[in-house]
């Protein structure tokens, strides 16, 4: 099969996330969200991991369309 390249075209999504880990994986209590929490989906924010808005211009350099996956509390 040909190989896959996504992201930043190496294959490879995350280029700077915790990379000493072999799997990036974040545990987050229900409980600890408040209202509504925002979460990162294009490995580029500063504040992993949620989204700090990085996606915007990731979008905008590379004709992405990610963003993120907010968690909200029913009202
Ligand atoms: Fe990554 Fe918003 S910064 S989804």
């Amino acid at each position: 099969p040909a190989a896959r390249k996504g992201c930043s075209g190496s294959g490879r999504c995350n280029q700077s996330i915790r990379k000493s880990e072999a799997k990036v994986v974040d545990m987050i209590d229900i409980e600890n969200i408040a209202e509504k929490a925002a979460f990162c989906r294009c490995w580029k924010t500063k504040n992993w991991p949620y989204c700090d808005g990085s996606h915007g211009e990731h979008n905008k350099q590379t004709g992405d369309n990610v963003g993120p996956v907010v968690l909200q509390r029913k009202k």
